[in-house]
């Protein structure tokens, strides 16, 4: 009887912190859907505002430039309020830039808008997996944390639908508008999930911390768990300095690495352009080219939901270098297709089908991966300052990739573009292979004690 109830509890505990990460991961949809929908949005802002060129690369840099900040700035934040209560602050930020952008009256309101909206992007892009991170169990961490980068997935998704859906009415403040309702979900969702323990059990709040266990894991698990969150955070400091400590260096490295890797790989040049790539290799009619792109977008959903499969049986490292590989071979065929000088019917098929394999590689690999290992290699005390670092790393290489890509093709021409992206996938393989350790199945705990004992003389 007793055994029975005990499993009842464990089961509804399993249900309800799935639950509690997919609430937290509408953070990943605003991220995916608010980067994405200016790509349509603002050929209609443009002839409305009468832009500029230099105006119209203000509002669309703008969002990265609000991430960029949003994510170097925020560091601190989530080990001083909690991780829940700045989630619950961002959602809020959320709509109130929706609002801000759907009603702007001019240029400058919207840019401002959109910074604001990147603010929150750039918080939220780290702060849900790091929440997630530290509510899920070891054997299905991979696969909640990544929840949140299958909803950015679906938010690149939507935005491009929403594009195209209001396109004829050239509705492009309801395009920013409509993520007000997504961010309200949030918001509410957010009001019924619990702190973090860790978080909990790093403000010294240790009866809180047992509490909010009691409700996400197995009842024999919880006092194992509180005793070794405790054990862990005696072993640290918690400043800066441990971040570059030779035991540590190493961590900050890994993150900073992937973060750079994940984005000078090229990812973005398709999530932004497309539609410019695929009408360069012969896709004429502007429906098609977006066709084209809806369909790569689905391919990078799909994807996603295989690496949640794979993520926790498999492991990290094999699909990052599974997936770097795949990566790199369709970036040079994509690079050799593009040697032909004259765009025919086999040049559009074949630049299809290498962006459908990058993209559905990137989604197996350094998409989900990133964001789930730096919410997983760095101690408790300095989690959120190490991973607002790597995320603002990421978020800098993602607005210098977004700037230079169009003036590269013009420089270096097409083939030279992307296998310039191939030759860095080559060095993140290296990367990955002499650096990045395997973290599946093992507790934050655990991966912490690892620095730990490689810094050791042996
Ligand atoms: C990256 C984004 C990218 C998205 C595409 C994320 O992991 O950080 O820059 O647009 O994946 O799916």
């Amino acid at each position: 009887m007793a055994s029975a109830a005990a499993e009842n509890t464990a089961n509804r505990n399993r249900h309800f912190v799935t639950i509690v990460a997919a609430v937290s991961a509408l953070a990943g949809l605003l991220f995916g859907y608010d980067t994405g929908v200016i790509s349509g949005a603002v050929l209609f802002v443009q002839e409305d505002f009468h832009l500029t060129t230099f105006q119209q690369e203000v509002v669309v840099s703008a969002v990265l430039l609000g991430c960029l900040v949003g994510a170097a700035l925020s560091g601190r934040l989530a080990d001083r309020f909690g991780r829940r209560s700045v989630l619950i602050q961002v959602a809020c930020l959320f709509i109130l830039g929706a609002m801000g952008t759907a009603l702007a009256p001019g240029t400058i309101s919207l840019s401002i808008g959109r910074v604001v909206v990147g603010i929150a992007i750039g918080i939220a892009s780290y702060t849900a997996p790091l929440y997630i991170s530290e509510i899920s169990p070891a054997d299905v961490r991979g696969k909640l944390v990544s929840l949140n980068q299958l909803m950015i997935t679906i938010g690149i998704v939507c935005s491009y639908l929403a594009d195209y859906g209001l396109a004829d009415m050239r509705g492009w403040r309801w395009m920013f508008g409509l993520a007000a309702i997504p961010a309200a979900i949030l918001l509410l969702g957010l009001l019924f999930v619990p702190e973090s323990p860790r978080w909990y059990v790093r403000q010294l709040l240790h009866e809180r911390a047992r509490e909010v266990l009691a409700k996400i894991r197995k009842p024999s698990e919880v006092d194992a768990e509180l005793a070794d969150i405790e054990a862990s955070l005696n072993q640290q400091q918690g400043n800066w300095r441990e971040l570059l400590s030779p035991s540590l260096r190493p961590a900050l490295v890994i993150g900073i690495g992937l973060a750079v890797f994940q984005q000078f790989t090229g990812i973005n040049t398709v999530i932004y352009y497309a539609p410019r790539i695929f009408q360069l290799a012969g896709l004429h009619s502007n429906s098609a080219a977006i066709l084209a792109t809806v369909g790569v977008g689905i391919v990078n959903v799909l994807m996603t939901v295989v690496a949640l499969e794979l993520l926790d049986r498999v492991g990290r490292r094999p699909l990052l270098l599974y997936g770097l590989a795949g990566m790199i071979v369709s970036l040079g065929i994509l690079g050799a297709a593009f040697l032909s000088a004259n765009p025919t019917r086999g040049l559009a098929l074949t630049s299809v089908v290498c962006v459908a394999a990058y993209v559905a590689c990137f989604a197996i690999s350094l998409g989900p991966i990133f964001w789930l290992m730096i919410a997983e290699i760095y101690p408790l005390k300095i989690r959120s300052t190490a991973m607002s670092v790597a995320a603002a790393a990421n978020w800098g290489s993602n607005l210098l990739v977004a700037l230079t890509f169009l003036s590269l093709l013009q420089v270096l021409g097409r083939p030279w573009t992307f296998w310039l992206y191939a030759l860095v996938g080559v060095l993140a393989w290296i990367f990955v292979v002499r650096l990045v350790p395997e973290t599946k199945g093992k507790t934050l705990e655990e991966i912490e004690s690892t620095w730990i004992a490689r810094s050791r003389p042996a």
